[in-house]
């Protein structure tokens, strides 16, 4: 296997180079947004919340900030697959068709990086010699391919999934791979061969059905294989074991296939085995990955957000399955992701319950079944809830750890509104409950800080320094100042049905006149919110276009942001996203009415809390008027707290 110790000459590389458009190469691994001539993008290489990693197609380069890496298209796939020079400008060669010149000429360079290389090449050998043996051996057509279509698979099917089949001999593959060419060491490098301790070798895989494992850019790293028959001395399924390209902790399986489905729905989903995903495919959802048997490890996650925020946990109804689901569930908040999740009836899995009810009842079943988590824990433990409060004081905390979990505030904030709703609690308490847990983690996080650095002051940090609360007031009256501008940008010029009969008016002029006397606290959507009363002013109501021409560069990105967002603003998103936008336009009275009532409520509750730190340097220092005064606005602001809660249908403590 001398050739991959040849160099490719200069002419070819410069070839290529002339051929790649680095958007192309770079949208087969992230999912790149536009933003004015550039792209956008979460970085592949680091765990980031909001987008640092830019593509400029005019310099044909990349740039991302969070790792500091950047360079063209060879630099992106070289530090994307973790590959050789040598390795990127043939993976680009394939990819543009470009036919490569190698100059006969030995280089070390080479032989050190064409390591790897070789562990691709006999992967790829050894997975297309499954595949022969599955459809023209006859051991694997009676045995393999007839198991494969006793299972529904379609031709189509095993051809996409590249299925294969392992003759039942401890040397049939190695002698063939050895025959070849291909040498011992890297058989055992491989682990397609196993080396026993007199020094002999023997064939990982026999008599099983093969399922390759492919990277991103669809390599084959791995195998599964399935046991036929049932013994219960063997293992049903054998994998490949790590080597220096695959590490299992790092790969879903199926995502090859699905990555360009995730997109487009712009929602994964996980199950567990190999059938399954290939069963939903042939029920035509192809957006579904499969931790193979493996506990879901952070790195998969990570993965999964290059495609989408959103996942779908699908995993069988029985014990093992919910208490996969739910220690999946929280992995994913933690890694900054929306969840959703179904369970299967019991003892079904997406393979066998797609077979079962066929296409259409499938679909629907996913459609209607899945839930967001908060639904989902309420759900698990309501039953034994309902007339326990010990219990239902137990669901309530599963449900807040959850979310304490996630990392974004206003996501949390905007979770626990969700669950007063939904479990009928009042806010308060649940903030509370949530602010408990997260001063605990807090302290635990200095703690462990602090055993490396010592000193005792963190130890006694107070919760004043900690302060949550204060993100979550300061929080959600941000998201509802948002959310207001983001309707006005969407809908100000949209005339609302109106209860009487009187001069129709726009949802600009509603909302405008409505917060003619609040204040914005965040500058950039002060000044925006300023523009559109101006507007209001002189007849002409702001549009995006109008921003988009005259803002600075803060209200650029806003705007751009607030326009593009789809989901994260409706207070039910988790549910609806799919439907929202038709959805919103119809009741855009509503939304008017409840976005001005929200606003004020979040600020009258800032005011609350404003008002009680204030009251508790009153207090101190015993000025009574000033003490009388505090308390009096306190009351107030309760009492105006209570009556929008009221016709907001929001649960607040008395
Ligand atoms: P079928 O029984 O053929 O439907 O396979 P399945 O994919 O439904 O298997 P199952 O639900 O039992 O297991 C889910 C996944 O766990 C499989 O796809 C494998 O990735 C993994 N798995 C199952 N059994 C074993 C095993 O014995 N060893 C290992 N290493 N992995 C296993
Ligand atoms: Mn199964």
């Amino acid at each position: 296997m001398s050739h991959f110790l040849l160099m490719i000459s200069r002419d070819s590389i410069e070839e290529v180079r002339s051929r790649v458009d680095i958007v192309d190469v770079i949208s087969d691994f992230v999912s790149l947004k536009k933003s004015g001539q550039n792209f956008k993008a979460l970085s592949p290489f680091n765990n980031e919340k909001t987008p640092s990693f830019y593509v400029v197609p005019a310099k044909g380069i990349f740039k991302d900030f969070s790792s500091g890496k950047g360079g063209d298209s060879f630099t992106f796939v070289m530090e994307h697959e973790k590959i050789s020079y040598i390795e990127a400008v043939r993976f680009l060669a394939k990819k543009y068709g470009v036919e490569l010149k190698e100059d006969k000429e030995n280089n070390e360079f080479a032989a050190e990086q064409s390591e790897r290389e070789g562990l691709y090449i006999l992967m790829n050998f050894a997975k297309d010699y499954f595949k022969e043996k599955l459809h023209t051996h006859e051991e694997g057509r009676s045995i393999g391919l007839s198991y494969f279509r006793e299972r529904g698979f379609t031709d189509k099917t095993i051809q996409k999934f590249e299925l294969g089949y392992a003759l039942d001999g401890w040397t049939y593959f190695s002698a063939e791979a050895i025959q070849k060419g291909y040498n011992k060491e890297l058989l055992e490098k491989t682990g397609l061969v196993v080396k026993k301790e007199d020094g002999s070798t023997y064939d990982r895989f026999r008599g099983r059905v093969i399922f390759p494992v492919h990277n991103l850019s669809g390599k084959v790293i791995a195998f599964g294989a399935r046991m036929m028959g049932k013994d219960k001395n063997q293992p049903k399924y054998i994998n490949s074991p790590e080597t220096d390209i695959y590490h299992k902790s790092d790969v879903l399986y199926g995502l090859f296939q699905a990555k360009n489905s995730i997109r487009q729905h712009n929602n994964c989903y996980l199950v567990e085995g190999y059938t399954d995903v290939i069963s939903m495919h042939q029920a035509d959802v192809e957006n579904v990955v499969a931790s193979s048997g493996t506990a879901l490890t952070e790195e998969q996650i990570k993965l999964m957000r290059r495609f989408t925020e959103n996942v779908t946990v699908l995993f069988d109804g029985d014990s093992a399955g919910i208490k996969a689901a739910l220690r999946g569930i929280d992995l994913i908040l933690k890694g900054g992701l929306n969840v959703r999740v179904a369970l299967f009836p019991d003892g079904e899995d997406p393979d066998s319950y797609s077979r079962k009810v066929g296409t259409t009842a499938f679909q629907d079943f996913l459609k209607n079944s899945t839930k967001d988590f908060i639904s989902f824990k309420a759900d698990l433990f309501s039953a034994e809830a309902a007339n326990d409060p010990i219990r239902k004081a137990e669901s309530i905390k599963e449900i807040v750890n959850s979310i304490s979990i996630i990392p974004d505030p206003v996501k949390r904030s905007v979770y626990i509104q969700e669950t007063s709703h939904l479990l009928k609690m009042p806010e308060q308490v649940l903030l509370s409950e949530l602010n408990k847990i997260l001063v605990q983690e807090r302290r635990k996080g200095e703690k462990a800080t602090n055993r490396e650095t010592s000193s005792k002051e963190t130890e006694t940090a107070s919760i004043e320094t900690i302060a949550p609360l204060k993100i979550d007031s300061d929080a959600m009256v941000h998201f509802q100042e948002k959310e207001t501008i983001r309707l006005l940008l969407n809908y100000a010029d949209k005339s609302l049905a109106g209860q009487d009969q009187q001069e129709a008016q726009s949802l600009g002029q509603f909302m405008l006149q409505e917060l003619d006397d609040v204040e914005f606290t965040n500058p950039v959507l002060k000044s925006i919110f300023i523009e559109f009363k101006e507007g209001l002013n002189d007849n002409s109501i702001r549009n995006t276009d109008y921003f988009l021409r005259h803002g600075s560069d803060a209200i650029k990105r806003m705007v751009t942001d607030l326009i593009t967002q789809r989901y994260d603003t409706s207070s039910h998103w988790g549910d609806k996203f799919h439907i929202y936008i038709p959805k919103e336009t119809e009741l855009l009275d509503k939304l008017a009415y409840t976005n001005v009532l929200r606003l004020k409520f979040r600020i009258v509750q800032r005011m609350m809390e404003d008002n009680l730190k204030e009251l508790k340097t009153v207090e101190a220092g015993g000025d009574l008027d000033k003490l009388e005064k505090c308390i009096e606005m306190q009351m107030g602001l309760k009492q105006a707290e209570r009556d929008l809660a009221s016709i907001l249908g929001i649960v607040v403590s008395k």
